[in-house]
C-alpha cells in the first residue's frame, strides 16, 4: 500500500484518479481549492464514497498551503493537477500563472523539502504546440506548461528531485465539464438527456478516456524513477465529426453538430514511449470509452444525480 497526494483532486482527472486508488484500496488524500466533491461524488455508485476522502482544502499557489498538505499527509507519491485551464488563463495571465507555475513550483519545492521522490505532475499537449513554427495554437497555458516541464528537470538536476510530466490530449468521459475541450463530453451528456448541443470545433483530436488517463498517472506514481521526463498520452485519434455521427446511431433523435475551425493542437502523438517507460496501463479505446461514458450518464441521469454543474 502506498499514500498519495492528489492536487486539483476536485477536477476530472483528480476525480478518476481517486475512484482508482480508492478502487486498489490505496491510501488517498486530496488538495483542492475547493472542498466541492461532485465530480468524485458522479463517479462513486454510492456519493458517500466520495465523503471518505480525507480533503485539505488550499492555494496550489500558496507555498504554506502546499507544505501543510504535504506536512499533515506525508505522502510517497504527489500526482499534481492543479492548474487552470486554456480559457482561464486567457482571461487572467497573472492569477494563470501564479496558479499553473507557481504551483508547479510549491510542489517541486514540497517534494524536495520532504524528500518524496514520486512526482507526476499534468503538463498538456498544448505545451507541444509551443515553439514549433506549426499552425498549432500558442497560448499562455501552453506557456505555462512549458515552464512546469522546465522546472522540473531543473529539482531534478539541481535536487535529485524526479518526476514524470505526462501531456494529455483531450480528455473525456464523465466528470469532464469545464474548459474548451470539454465540449465533446457535453455533448454526449446532451444526447443522453434529450438535449441539442453544437461543439464548436472540428478536425482530428486526440482523445483519452478520463479513465486512461487516470489510469497512465497512478501507474507514473508507483514508484521511484530517474530524470524528469515527459511523455504525450494522446488516446485514440477521432475526427469529432465521426464523434457526432457515432452519437447519433446511438441516439437517433439527438440534436448533436459541430461547426468551425479544428483544435488546433496535435492529435497524432505516440503513447508509445509512456508505455515503454512507466509500464502499461489501462487502455480504453474510444468506442469503449463513449460507450462506457453514455452508460454512466444515463444511469446517472435516471438516479438524478447529474447537477445543473455538469450540464
Ligand atoms: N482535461 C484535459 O483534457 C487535459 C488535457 C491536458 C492537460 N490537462 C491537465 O490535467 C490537469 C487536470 O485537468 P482536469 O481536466 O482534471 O482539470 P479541471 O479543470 O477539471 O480541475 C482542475 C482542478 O484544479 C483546482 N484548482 C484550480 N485552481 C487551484 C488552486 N489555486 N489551488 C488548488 N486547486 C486549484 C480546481 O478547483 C479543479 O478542481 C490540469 O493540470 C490540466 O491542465 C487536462
Amino acid at each position: 500500500m502506498s499514500s498519495y497526494l492528489i492536487t486539483g483532486a476536485g477536477g476530472c482527472i483528480g476525480a478518476w484518479i481517486i475512484k482508482q486508488l480508492l478502487d486498489a484500496g490505496e491510501q488517498v488524500a486530496a488538495f483542492d481549492i475547493s472542498s466541492d466533491r461532485r465530480r468524485l461524488e458522479l463517479l462513486c455508485d454510492d456519493a458517500a464514497e466520495a465523503r471518505t476522502v480525507a480533503w485539505e482544502v488550499g492555494n496550489i499557489a500558496n507555498a504554506d498551503d502546499v507544505l501543510r498538505a504535504v506536512a499533515r499527509f506525508e505522502p510517497e507519491a504527489i500526482i499534481h493537477l492543479a492548474a487552470l485551464q486554456v480559457p482561464f488563463c486567457k482571461a487572467d495571465p497573472v492569477l494563470g500563472a501564479q496558479v499553473n507555475v507557481v504551483g508547479t513550483v510549491n510542489i517541486f519545492e514540497a517534494a524536495k523539502q520532504h524528500n518524496i521522490k514520486r512526482v507526476v505532475y499534468a503538463s498538456s499537449v498544448a505545451a507541444t504546440a509551443m515553439g514549433t513554427q506549426t499552425s498549432w495554437l500558442e497560448t499562455l497555458y501552453g506557456a505555462y506548461k512549458v515552464c512546469n516541464e522546465q522546472t522540473a528537470r531543473v529539482y531534478w538536476s539541481e535536487n535529485g528531485v524526479s518526476s514524470v510530466g505526462i501531456r494529455p490530449s483531450v480528455v473525456y468521459g464523465p466528470a469532464r465539464d469545464q474548459g474548451m475541450s470539454a465540449k465533446p463530453t457535453q455533448a454526449m451528456l446532451a444526447a443522453v438527456a434529450g438535449k441539442p448541443f453544437v461543439i464548436p470545433f472540428t478536425g482530428t483530436v486526440g482523445f483519452v478516456y478520463a479513465a486512461e488517463a487516470a489510469s497512465a498517472f497512478i501507474q507514473a506514481a508507483t514508484k521511484e524513477r530517474s530524470g524528469a521526463a515527459v511523455f504525450d498520452l494522446n488516446g485514440t485519434p477521432q475526427t469529432v465529426a465521426d464523434v457526432v455521427k457515432m452519437l447519433i446511431s446511438h441516439y437517433p433523435e439527438a440534436d448533436i453538430r459541430c461547426e468551425g475551425e479544428p483544435l488546433p493542437f496535435p492529435a497524432d502523438m505516440s503513447d508509445r514511449p509512456l508505455r515503454a517507460y512507466i509500464g502499461d496501463y489501462e487502455r480504453i479505446d474510444f468506442v469503449d470509452g463513449m460507450t462506457q461514458t453514455l452508460a454512466m450518464f444515463s444511469r446517472r441521469l435516471g438516479e438524478n444525480r447529474i447537477d445543473t454543474v455538469f450540464q
